[in-house]
């Protein structure tokens, strides 16, 4: 027999790899009983599980295996009796007979049962990962995420991208979040922080000559956790020197395509694109679903003079429900208060009857209005029109949000839309202390027609900065950056960063600046997502091996924990009383 390449000092094949074209071979195999089933008193069926899969073992005389012993069996492959044949099995047709068997590990009985057809408790299954990992689902997310790691590496090696590793320990980064701080034993009172990305070190690199790099990065953030949040979790990070915008989206474009012609066995067609204000205007939102249409009506005009006092507002925008007059009050009621509590002042609702528009507002709607959202996204008998009066990017905001609500689909169902979403503002709006944000990070580059508009219209300038949308989620952004000081300090003023604030935290970047930065852009996508939404799964803890609770604990490991006086002592760390 040829030897596979799964094959071990211990074993010659996998246990799901054994087929009718092995019949008649002598066969070792290594795995947990997955299952035991009695035959009379000197016969016993065990199913084998391996990473593969499972394989039926037909063992004679008395064997004292029970679940999740780990054994070795050696065995005649052997067509099963007919009648037996399991066709759910992709070793259904086949067993092993004769079969000797070696027990290389005893086992408790598992708290759960391993099968993917059992819904178990979270809790559970985090506490006892290393068990819930034999299970074919998360057996088939991890190999899958290998696999896109794998084919993410292989284009980016082949755009000619170079993969460098940057520390974890390290000084701020400027994404915003909070960040995880690790004291220093040999500098009392003195913290590294955990990256939030590598975006500093990346933009060093660019000025060290690296004009290429990539990296599979782990990057750490404080921040509440989410489905598609985790503290720890994992970029393809990239940056590029004397490129534009479009080579960074071309570069990410082919690397995405790559993986998800892997995961997914067909390469999607061509990312389509659309400007930050468009996506608002027409979906209310900066990451667009575009699996379902329902795109925003704007009836503003019509209703500019409107008699009817819930429509006095700056904008009046509509939503089409196919089919939702049949929508029950409660459910009407419902959207209503979605909608107050997104801040909207309330939500008109219409639907459209054979005999015309029924709603409590009907009858103040003068003709003109009725007529127009009558026909709003040509709207047929049986729908139902939502309408949302307020400030343009409120209404946009409210209305975008009910639409993913009644849209909504799990993020990982096809056709999988991915959308390039382009020019989003430079600044995001005003803090507290009165100064602006910066809606990316602030090494992004205005675009070029704005940069007069820094000083005096800061809300209106567009950035070079860009987001990479697929099903409604943001899978990644990123920008051009500044590379010239001049337009550098403008923004840093504009943020409200004192130039002494400014040395202090990123004094290492603008002091390397000054020797010769060449104009460069990155961008960086959330590998947990783009694995999550290629396994169907809604929440990214699925695809990650260890991943924390909403909580943020480790339920394996117990994580967060004490520490020892020892090394509370050696870390010159004092705590206050608990409450103080
Ligand atoms: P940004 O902060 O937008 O950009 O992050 C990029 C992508 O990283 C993923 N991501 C997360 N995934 C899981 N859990 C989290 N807590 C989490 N936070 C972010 C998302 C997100 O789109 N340095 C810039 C990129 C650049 O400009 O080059 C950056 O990190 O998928």
């Amino acid at each position: 027999m040829p030897k596979e390449i799964e094959a071990t000092s211990l074993r010659d094949l996998l246990c799901g790899s054994v087929n009718e074209n092995h019949v008649g071979e002598r066969v070792s195999v290594c795995g947990w009983v997955a299952k035991r089933r009695e035959h009379g008193e000197h016969l016993a069926f065990l199913d084998l599980r391996d990473r593969s899969g499972v394989l039926q073992a037909v063992v004679e005389g008395s064997v004292d295996v029970r679940s999740e012993y780990v054994v070795r069996v050696t065995g005649t492959v052997t067509p099963r009796p007919e009648g037996t044949v399991n066709v759910r099995l992709a070793t259904g047709a086949v067993e092993l007979s004769d079969c000797q068997v070696e027990i290389l590990s005893i086992a408790d009985v598992p708290p759960f049962q391993l099968d993917d057809r059992v819904d178990i408790d979270e809790q559970v299954r985090l506490r006892y990962r290393y068990l819930d990992l034999r299970r074919e689902q998360m057996q088939r997310n991890l190999r899958l995420r290998a696999k896109v790691n794998a084919a993410l590496r292989r284009s980016m090696d082949a755009q000619g991208f170079c993969e460098v590793e940057t520390p974890l320990l390290w000084a701020p980064t400027p994404e915003g979040a909070r960040e995880f701080v690790v004291p220093s034993r040999l500098h009392e009172g003195e913290f590294y922080v955990l990256p939030q990305s590598p975006q500093i070190a990346k933009q060093l690199l660019m000025v060290g000559g690296f004009d290429r790099y990539f990296q599979i990065a782990r990057c750490l953030r404080d921040e509440d956790l989410r489905a598609d949040r985790q503290f720890e979790f994992t970029q393809l990070d990239l940056e590029a020197s004397f490129v534009t915008q479009e080579d960074i989206l071309d570069f990410v474009s082919e690397a995405v395509l790559d993986a998800a012609e892997v995961a997914t066995g067909a390469r999607p067609g061509e990312i389509g694109r659309m400007t930050w204000a468009e996506a608002l205007d027409h979906y209310g939102t900066d990451k667009p679903d575009l699996r379902f249409a329902m795109v925003l009506q704007d009836l503003s005009e019509v209703f500019a003079a409107s008699e009817v006092k819930a429509f006095a507002a700056p904008t009046v925008k509509a939503l089409r429900v196919a089919e939702g007059a049949s929508f029950s009050r409660s459910k009407l009621d419902a959207l209503t208060d979605q909608a107050k509590s997104l801040g909207a002042k309330g939500l008109a609702w219409f639907r459209v009857t054979s005999e015309g528009l029924d709603s409590p507002l009907a009858r103040f709607l003068s003709e003109k209005e009725v007529a127009a959202i009558s026909s709003v996204d040509d709207a047929q008998i049986g729908d139902l029109v939502l309408i949302v009066a307020d400030e343009y990017v409120e209404a946009c905001r409210v209305l975008g949000a009910l639409r993913v609500t009644l849209g909504a689909r799990p993020v990982g169902e096809g056709p999988h839309h991915y959308v390039w979403v382009t020019e989003f503002p430079l600044f995001e709006g005003i803090d507290e202390d009165g100064n602006l944000q910066a809606a990316h990070h602030p090494f992004t580059m205005p675009h070029p027609d704005d940069l007069s508009l820094i000083e005096s219209d800061p809300l209106k300038v567009r950035s070079q900065a860009y987001d990479l949308v697929l099903n409604g989620w943001e899978l990644g952004s990123g920008s051009v950056r500044i590379h010239r000081a001049d337009i550098q300090s403008r923004i840093f003023r504009a943020l409200g960063i004192s130039d002494d604030e400014a040395q202090s935290r990123f004094g290492f970047l603008l002091g390397a600046f000054k020797y010769g930065a060449p104009p460069h852009a990155g961008f960086a996508f959330g590998i947990d997502r783009l694995v999550a939404i290629f396994a169907g799964e809604e929440n990214i803890r699925e695809v990650i091996a260890f991943p924390k609770t909403q909580s943020g604990n480790d339920l394996m490991t117990g994580a967060p924990k004490s520490i020892s006086e020892r090394q509370t002592r050696d870390l010159h760390l004092r705590f206050a009383p608990k409450g103080k």
